[in-house]
């Protein structure tokens, strides 16, 4: 998703803002762009395509400047283009970039196309460059200009914005979409995510909705939503460098598989002791909360989604809760009713992911006892809005594929259940047996990951294929799902997941030579049903990829048989996610695609 970073410096900043763009790459965009203040004017550079267009024309113009903006963009209104890039201008004097959407676009532009304006682009964001240069021409300060401005936009932004007559001020504004400053020695700067400006700064102010702020070298000011002067807060965190480097690695999805032993440990690290889970984990009077619950909704998109769907199973078994699971984006809009003692539980390994968060600010609405987050990231807009929150620690991820955000979320996820059912004095035996389970699970975890050669060995035969279909059962009918969107998003191979008793309802009439079928075998008390599922599809000539537990007989013919290291069973999910994560990288990889950002995906979906 776009990317916003500016800077005021008493040096130059060019340079700066690029390296800040690469480093926002792994979001996922289409065009890069700045704009720098000069004694001469403003240097306007856009292009489509990757940020390391953008540096080499940097590089053959020279710009230099001690003010500037940049932007990597991802399409929402207009197509990928150059013109369509950011940063937008008005008049050769006003130029912004904006995240978010503003959603009364259309009844704005038509309004300031009556005032004598016209566009060069297709984009909303266009009209809030010539909105400010509107209210400047009404004789109003650029501060003032955003503060009017503001009260016309309707919809999501993050904006940053400089004016071609003013060579040390930039005005930024935020509503519903991060935007942050960070704090220097001579330069302050703003971004819309913190490892934009993470080598440049540890100090970093969170805006809020509504907030407009002045920045120059020297010094800030932030308004409010009323426009009254306000002071936040400045948290100092140190956002490693290392974190985001690949290291050894081809990609970054590559480390973050690898990484899952470590993510997983420091997401149990510290939650439970002896042979249970920690009180308040989810923060202060959680545990109080957990005994009045009596029924549980989780909204969530993507794999975060697929968690919170395992997870619907524990809370049921372990927690003894009644659990409803909804697409973020739908569950606003099926007017949902909402029992008494209920809690709504949001997963999102971002927190800035505009479905999840307008469902979580739909839900303050309603009759909730409180609203509970799984997140990864501790500065998001998630963990600031949730009332009990839980942070997976599992480290920045960057490719847009989730793979050790998905793990950990089912560790953070167990440890809910875990703190329910315990604060509701439940199962005290099933939840030793899992404490004890969750300790071993990072040790199985490298065991897992140690069985790479055979799946790489599989992989030449799904990456010629056009389709593939997962199956699992029960609660790993979620987890073929998972494997199933790892697939087509990073290798662009249409595969779908069903759970294997629903084949005979219609999926089966595509199985032939040319539909792989991966499945998961686990050691359970439906395993044998799953074994007649997989029959029927040997029986159609379907290829059978089988990950299984060594208890379970199942004759695969030409196909691929893993064992897999055995687990206690309620963990099993985490287990078996692994090898479908390595089977789509190491497709992907035979397939070329560009793994860490694939095609029109972006890592932090930050528009509805
Ligand atoms: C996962 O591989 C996806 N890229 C995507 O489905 C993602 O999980 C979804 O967009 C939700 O993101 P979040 O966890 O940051 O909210």
């Amino acid at each position: 998703m776009c990317g916003i970073i500016a800077a005021a410096s008493t040096r130059n900043v060019g340079k700066l803002l690029v390296q800040g763009l690469h480093r926002m790459e792994y979001r996922g965009y289409d065009s890069a762009g700045i704009a720098l203040h000069q004694l001469d004017g403003v240097a306007h550079l856009r292009t489509l395509g990757k940020v390391q267009l953008l540096e080499d024309r940097m590089i053959e113009e020279k710009p230099r400047s001690k003010l500037g903006i940049a932007h990597t963009r991802w399409a929402t209104h207009g197509e990928p283009s150059e013109t369509n890039a950011h940063p937008h201008k008005s008049n050769d004097e006003v130029f912004i970039v904006h995240n978010g959407i503003i959603e009364n676009h259309l009844e704005l532009k038509a309004e300031l196309e009556k005032e004598g304006y016209s566009f060069a682009s297709q984009t909303d964001s266009e009209i809030i460059a010539h909105l400010l240069d509107f209210n400047l021409k009404q004789g109003m300060t650029m501060i003032e200009a955003m503060f009017a401005s503001k009260k016309k936009l309707d919809g999501a932004y993050a904006i940053a914005a400089m004016h071609r007559d003013d060579e040390s001020k930039l005005v930024i504004a935020r509503q519903k979409s991060p935007l942050l400053i960070g704090l220097g020695t001579d330069e302050v700067f703003a971004a819309s995510d913190p490892l934009a400006i993470s080598q440049l700064t540890n100090d970093f102010i969170f805006l809020e909705d509504g907030d407009v702020a002045e920045i120059s070298a020297d010094t800030y000011k932030i308004f409010d939503a009323v426009d009254l002067e306000a002071s936040r807060e400045v948290s100092r965190i140190d956002i490693s460098s290392q974190a985001t480097s690949k290291g050894e690695y081809r990609h970054f999805m590559e480390k973050e598989i690898y990484e899952q032993p470590d993510a997983l440990l420091n997401t149990i690290d510290g939650r439970i002791s002896g042979e249970d889970v920690l009180d308040n984990i989810f923060g202060l009077g959680s545990t109080e909360l957990f005994k009045k619950v009596e029924r549980i909704q989780i909204v969530a998109c993507g794999t975060s989604l697929h968690a919170g769907r395992v997870a619907a199973n524990w809370l049921s078994a372990i927690a003894e809760l009644p659990c409803q699971i909804d697409y973020a984006s739908e569950y606003r809009y099926r007017n949902p009713h909402v029992d008494d003692n209920s809690i709504l539980i949001t997963i999102s390994q971002s927190g800035e992911t505009a479905d999840t968060l307008a469902a979580l600010n739909y839900a303050k609405e309603k009759n909730y006892l409180a609203t509970v987050g799984i997140c990864n990231v501790p500065t998001s807009t998630l963990a600031r809005e949730s009332d009990f929150v839980l942070f997976t620690n599992a480290g920045p991820e960057i490719g847009v594929a989730s793979t050790k955000a998905f793990t950990t979320q089912l560790a953070a996820l167990m440890l809910l259940t875990l703190s329910l059912a315990k604060a509701r004095n439940l199962n005290p035996k099933l939840r030793q047996r899992v404490v004890t389970a969750l300790r071993a699970l990072p040790e199985i975890i490298t065991q897992t990951l140690e069985l790479k050669d055979s799946i790489i060995e599989m992989a030449p035969a799904i990456a010629n294929k056009d389709n593939a279909l997962f199956l699992g059962r029960g609660i790993f009918y979620p987890v073929a799902k998972e494997g199933a969107l790892k697939l087509k998003e990073i290798s662009y191979i249409h595969a779908e997941a069903y759970p294997a008793g629903e084949l005979k309802h219609g999926p089966l009439a595509l199985i032939d030579e040319n539909m792989p079928v991966i499945a998961l075998a686990p050691e359970s008390e439906i395993a044998e049903k799953l074994v007649s599922n997989l029959e029927e599809v040997k029986a159609r000539g379907g290829t059978l990829y089988v990950f299984s537990d060594p208890s379970v007989s199942i004759d695969v013919k030409s196909g691929s048989l893993v064992p897999m290291p055995k687990c206690d069973f309620l963990l099993t999910p985490i287990i078996y996610t692994i090898p479908l994560q390595i089977l789509s990288y190491e497709v992907a990889l035979l397939r070329g695609t560009d793994i860490d950002q694939p095609r029109n995906l972006a890592k932090s979906v930050t528009v509805e």
